[in-house]
């Protein structure tokens, strides 16, 4: 089977999925989004309202801002990122994961990996960051590091754009401008894939 025909198997079983209780309130799982066989991942924290209406993750204003942030290195979601959360279905008033719908949601998310085998994965925000490496990190601390992760990849965490439209500077050393050399830093590593 394709990688798209494998990745549509666990997505028809994330559709009837009741592992946690979120289900009862979503109208669609946000499963992924971008191309499904891409060397470049990102990992998001969980769908928003647009996101769960429309069946599509980052879709929203995070997501135009993360649009933007990929086309400013000549990336784009058409062409070179698969883009998934680490959350399925949206949590109520957008409240922060609980640990028992992370815990519930977890296969997804590693069936994701482990079919896609992404030679480039980015942890966006501090609930992919936590849920893919030690919980003791902090975002400000260790964005744009390069970290070993699953099937010989390389992980970067980075900041999320929910963060950066909260803080609207682009002086030197502001989030926007970390992020900037992030996703430079990303496209140089993508390039030399
Ligand atoms: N924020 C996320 O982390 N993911 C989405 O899909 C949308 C907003
Ligand atoms: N705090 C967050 O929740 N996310 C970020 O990306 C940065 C700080």
């Amino acid at each position: 089977m394709s990688i798209e025909e494998d990745l549509n198997e666990v997505k028809e079983l994330c559709e009837h999925c009741q592992n946690c209780s979120l289900y009862a309130s979503r109208t669609n799982i946000v499963f992924s989004g971008g191309v499904p066989n891409s060397k470049l991942m990102l990992i998001g924290e969980a769908p928003g309202y647009y996101e769960d209406q429309q069946g599509e993750p980052f879709v929203g204003k995070a997501g135009q801002l993360l649009d933007r942030i990929f086309a400013s290195v000549g990336l784009s979601r058409q062409k070179d990122v698969y883009i998934c959360n680490t959350l399925k279905c949206r949590p109520p008033e957008n409240r922060d994961p609980l640990p028992e719908e992370k815990e519930a949601c977890r296969a997804f998310l590693d069936a994701q990996i482990e079919i896609l085998k992404p030679r480039i994965i980015l942890l966006c925000g501090k609930v992919a960051l936590s849920s893919m490496l030690d919980s003791k990190y902090t975002i400000s601390k260790v964005r744009g590091q390069w970290f070993d992760g699953p099937y010989g990849s390389k992980m970067m965490p980075i900041f999320h754009p929910s963060y950066l439209l909260r803080n609207d500077s682009n002086e030197k050393g502001s989030p926007k401008w970390l992020m900037w050399q992030d996703i430079k830093a990303v496209k140089r590593a993508y390039d030399e894939l």
